[in-house]
């Protein structure tokens, strides 16, 4: 249970909000890093932390797409597929995406690398096909481009020198704030 695990943290992450449901972004964070992932139980436990029901948690997992129902992979490869991105090919580019790594949408290799998603704006139009990786940019996208990126993260993976996983990123910035 995070509420036994984390207390001290979590006793200063409500102490920074003046009301208890403004903590629920980080403290979901916090459940994110401890579990990988925002499971049903993770949701919970934010919510009875925050005396909240549960249903606002889910809400929130489920708009904000740095928080994960699911369990990801290493890497978390998230194409924009929003309206500028589309008129610049980025439907097609998510399903050559999906045929190369051989998994749908919202699913993950088998070996546990790369989960792939498509995501609303990251506010890189002008620069599509793209997609954000780990919470770095990887623009002006084609085929080529996109099988160096794997073939780069595979080696990563392979030479066990993987830089911090999206969640782990992302936790590491919710600490710092
Ligand atoms: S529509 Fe894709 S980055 Fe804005």
């Amino acid at each position: 249970m995070i509420q036994d695990k984390y207390a001290e943290e979590i006793k200063g992450i409500l102490a920074r909000y003046p009301t208890k449901k403004s903590a629920a972004l980080p403290l979901m964070h916090l459940a994110q890093r401890e579990y990988g992932h925002m499971s049903r139980e993770a949701m919970q436990e934010v919510a009875s932390i925050l005396d909240l029901d549960p249903t606002h948690i889910l809400s929130l997992t489920g708009f904000y797409t740095l928080y994960y129902e699911e369990p990801v992979g290493k890497y978390v490869l998230e194409v924009c597929n929003d309206l500028a991105c589309a008129l610049k090919g980025a439907d097609e580019f998510a399903a050559m995406a999906s045929e190369k790594l051989g998994i749908d949408v919202d699913e993950t290799t088998a070996d546990g690398l790369f989960t792939l998603k498509t995501v609303m704006c990251l506010a890189a139009c002008d620069r599509a096909p793209m997609l954000q990786c780990n919470l770095a940019f990887h623009e002006h996208l084609d085929e080529a481009k996109f099988e160096a990126l794997i073939a780069k993260l595979r080696a990563e993976a392979a030479s066990g020198k993987m830089a911090p996983s999206v969640v782990e990123k992302i936790a590491a910035y919710a600490k710092q704030s």
